[in-house]
């Protein structure tokens, strides 16, 4: 059966020190919760990972939201997929919309950071998503199935067992401006579809699908209630504790 998750996605925030005051905060509440039924899971920036790691009881897991296409050697300023496992992290989110307009990564680079994650025994968070205009000329799904194919569909069916899907439509990122139940719901469920047709129903029925973009302790709720979103991935809202630990709430709820 597929997991529930909620994942933090910090992106470039909190100086170390803060990192681990919040990553202290989020686990006591998360504890609190006792919601054993969802997996918590903080992204943090490089430098935080080790000490969060420390700081959080096993249940809740560490993220890195990047790591380097090569193995090791001279690439000044990158991190590697075994310095992120050797930190205790498990999981690193890869192809996020960010880093693909921003930093130009390419479905190419994905493959490369896919295969160097798996290598390294971490479970991949894999972002998906169209920009407004893509969506505005109904090129989404169009879009979305693209990146899949060409990110992670050269995957064995073992290997895609370590992945998590993340659809975060681009135009819903940081902007407040939420997908609807409706449309996340029909986007996961094309996901499905498509993951179906490539891996067979079993490994479709047991890939989580995560939602992301201004998922928030007030939508939560009824973005969860969803049959295809098995969670979130949360950026603004993760760097608040009590914030974070409502949609774990509303996450454990359904
Ligand atoms: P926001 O929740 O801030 O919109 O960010 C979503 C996101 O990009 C998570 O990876």
């Amino acid at each position: 059966m597929r997991k529930k998750i909620v994942a933090g996605n910090w992106k470039m925030n909190k100086t170390l020190q803060e990192g681990i005051e919040l990553a202290k905060e989020v686990n006591a509440k998360v504890k609190a919760l006792n919601a054993q039924n969802v997996q918590v899971i903080v992204g943090t920036p490089f430098i935080h990972l080790a000490e969060v790691a420390k700081v959080v009881d096993p249940v809740i897991a560490v993220s890195a939201q990047n790591c380097a296409t090569e193995v090791s050697g001279a690439f000044t300023g990158e991190v590697s997929a075994a310095m992120v496992a050797s930190t205790g992290s498990r999981y690193v989110i890869l192809g996020h919309s960010e880093r693909r307009s921003y930093y130009g990564e390419t479905d190419a680079i994905l493959v490369k950071k896919v295969a160097r994650a798996l290598e390294n025994k971490l479970d991949v968070i894999f972002c998906v998503g169209e920009v407004l205009e893509e969506r505005e000329t109904e090129k989404h799904f169009e879009v979305v199935k693209s990146q899949l194919v060409n990110g992670i569909f050269n995957l064995s069916n073992e290997e895609f067992a370590h992945v998590i899907i993340a659809y975060e439509p681009v135009w819903a990122i940081g902007t407040g401006k939420t997908a609807t139940s409706a449309q996340a719901q029909e986007m996961h469920a094309f996901i499905r579809k498509t993951v179906a047709e490539k891996y067979g129903k079993e490994t479709a029925e047991n890939t989580s699908i995560l939602y992301g973009g201004s998922c928030n302790a007030k939508n939560a709720d009824e973005l969860f209630t969803n049959p295809d979103v098995d969670g979130g991935l949360i950026g603004g809202a993760s760097l608040k504790a009590e914030d974070f630990s409502l949609i774990v709430a509303a996450r454990s709820k359904h």
